[in-house]
């Protein structure tokens, strides 16, 4: 058996064929992967029954994986799976219930219907996420991927050079303001604080420039925050056009893989309170950028 991709769309999501991830993968293999993510950026990978256990495995192959701060910030008694490196991205309570309306959890996470880069709130924010659908809707609950790559390329000349070198202000907050939640637990506040990330960013392998866009992005070293907020909202509109977006239909046993630095993603709507979405999360920190967070805002 050996990796085929075919183009899910033509510039930045392939199909995996030929391969069983619940294995242990040969080290071509995970090569095969590597390079098909620097060529693509989402890649699907269609039926593949897997485990918590397994998800983790394979996911290990492409380095060191994150603990989810949803995971971090839930009481131990409110935490459905047992792993703290497995984002539960489901609508399902500790009882395996769904959650209500006014459930604060619930309304955390509906900020992931905004576009965003996950964990681009951290110091080092994530490279690879791997989302994998157990329980999928009848209806709706799609996840939508846009190439930060062909939407830097599509900028015009003046706009790339006015935007090489800003430094982005990113906190869990700003992208949670947008939607009117603040009840956040005391204690978290050190997790709360903005990090600082180039706008731009370039690939440590490929040499590609791409967008590092998020709706966790609250300001512009330098910036009245109008302005900056502003400027970030049109550089979105422009970065998640048509032509650069994908949608992913989910099914059950889906596992799609994409990177962080090169694509920004979100969830679609879905009647949460009727029906369950069920998908596990692993992500892998964002090592190898070729340019580094730098402490802009120490340096102010
Ligand atoms: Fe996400």
């Amino acid at each position: 058996m050996s990796i085929g991709i075919r183009p899910l769309h033509p510039l930045f999501v392939g199909e995996v064929s030929g391969i069983d991830i619940s294995q242990p993968l040969s080290r071509t293999d995970v090569a095969a992967i590597e390079a098909g993510m620097d060529r693509y950026a989402v890649l699907a990978f269609p039926g593949q029954g897997i485990t918590d256990d397994q998800q983790c495995e394979f996911s290990r192959n492409f380095g060191e994986l994150e603990v989810t701060l949803a995971g971090q910030m839930a009481k131990p008694e409110d935490r459905r799976l047992a792993k703290l490196e497995l984002g539960d991205i489901s609508n399902l309570d500790a009882q395996e219930k769904l959650r209500a309306r006014d459930d604060s959890r619930r309304m955390y996470a509906l900020a992931n219907r905004l576009w965003h880069s996950d964990a681009s709130f951290r110091a080092v924010g994530a490279g690879y996420t791997l989302l994998h659908g157990r329980i999928i809707p009848k209806s709706g609950g799609n996840t939508e991927f846009a190439d930060m790559r062909a939407a830097y390329d599509a900028l015009d000349d003046a706009t790339k050079a006015e935007i090489d070198g800003l430094i982005t202000e990113h906190s869990i907050v700003f992208s949670r303001e947008q939607i009117g939640f603040t009840d956040y637990a005391t204690e978290h506040t050190d997790k709360l604080r903005p990090v600082p990330h180039r706008l731009v960013e370039m690939h440590p392998v490929t040499g590609r420039k791409s967008l590092y866009l998020s709706s966790h992005i609250g300001g512009i070293v330098g910036w009245p925050v109008p302005e900056a907020r502003a400027f970030i909202r049109d550089l979105t509109e422009h970065a998640t056009q048509p032509q650069f977006v994908y949608s992913h239909a989910w099914r059950v046993n889906d596992l799609v893989m994409w990177d962080n630095r090169t694509v920004m993603h979100r969830a679609r709507r879905f009647r949460d309170l009727e029906e369950v979405r069920d998908l596990r999360r692993t992500s892998i920190k964002g090592t190898g950028l070729a340019v580094e967070p730098v402490s802009a805002v120490a340096a102010e």
